[in-house]
């Protein structure tokens, strides 16, 4: 089998995505007939940034399959601080796992290490650019729940110029018919120019509105809300006065429709009042649950592993 990288959601076809969100619901629901099929194999999580669910979805999602992990969380624990370039650490990883995992502050650095490597490489996040299985995670959620990826009306609220799970996300959905998007960010978080130049090019209807409010959120089939990417500010003036743009609350709550679902990748800071938690539309912990079976499809798919 030739060696498959993920790099972006782009890198499958819609018909290899459908297969593996089919693989997902399937996990989900018969988790006992995949608990070995990784036995004996090895997922490195390798994190140049930290994260906690990304990371953990991963380890436990080859944990469930049968297999083990190793890694480390931070660039200071690793070689990097030696000065050792990413391409000789993934060059060596290659020579301790079955399949790898990175997360790196610098947009295109999991691209490069999968270059060299030997294994299965997985972009687990690169800077402000890319964040696939979030976006297999976002998709799975969305199809699970409401069940399609066509024909909807997308609300993406934040962050959406350093948001790199909203560029993700995005560039997935306008491959499916009859998608539109509103995206709602104050003026200096719009999208990069590369994501509204790929939604114009596909024709996808999008409208760019700087309020969260019922006009906005009138007619939407999904909320997708971000934080404020903190740590690719280039001052904290900036960050301190956008921080709290947007507060969905309780109130907020009660003006968007009956069936719009809420979805936020998480962490979240404030833009999520916790009074929303117990609200029937808030599906964000349910993700979180989805994002494990889809990473175990994805490991599985990127190993050539089936269930016989
Ligand atoms: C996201 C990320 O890392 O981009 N988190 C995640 O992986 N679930 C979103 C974020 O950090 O805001």
């Amino acid at each position: 089998m030739a060696l498959r990288h993920l790099m972006s959601p782009l890198d499958m076809t819609i018909e290899e995505t459908d297969e593996l969100l089919d693989l997902a619901n399937d996990i989900e629901n018969n988790r006992e007939k995949y608990a070995h099929i990784c036995d004996g194999k090895i997922l490195a999580t390798l994190f140049f940034e930290p994260s906690t669910r990304t990371r953990l979805s991963f380890e436990a999602a080859m944990m469930n399959l049968g297999g083990k992990v190793l890694g480390f969380h931070s660039a200071d624990s690793s070689s990097t601080t030696k000065g050792e370039t990413v391409s000789d650490t993934m060059r060596i990883v290659s020579c301790y796992s079955d399949i790898c995992a990175m997360r790196h502050p610098k947009e295109g650095a999991p691209l490069v290490a999968s270059m060299k490597s030997l294994v299965p490489v997985i972009n687990a996040g690169d800077g402000g650019h890319q964040h696939p299985t979030q976006t297999l995670t976002d998709m799975l959620t969305i199809r699970s729940l409401k069940g399609r990826l066509d024909h909807l009306k997308i609300g993406l609220c934040g962050d959406l110029k350093f948001g790199r799970t909203v560029h993700s996300l995005i560039e997935s959905l306008s491959r499916y018919e009859g998608i539109s998007f509103v995206l709602i960010s104050p003026e200096e978080l719009r999208v990069p120019g590369y994501v509204r130049d790929a939604m114009a090019a596909k024709n996808i209807p999008f409208e760019e509105v700087e309020k969260l409010d019922e006009n906005t959120m009138a007619g939407l089939d999904i909320l997708y809300m971000t934080r404020v990417q903190k740590e690719r500010f280039f001052n904290e003036e900036d960050y301190v006065r956008m921080k709290d743009f947007y507060i969905l609350d309780k109130e907020k709550m009660s003006l968007a429709p009956e069936s719009m679902l809420i979805l936020h990748p998480l962490p979240r800071v404030n833009e999520i009042a916790v009074e929303v938690d117990n609200d029937p539309r808030a599906a964000y912990f349910q993700q979180v649950q989805y994002g494990v079976y889809v990473r175990m499809a994805l490991i599985m798919t990127l190993l050539g592993l089936e269930v016989k």
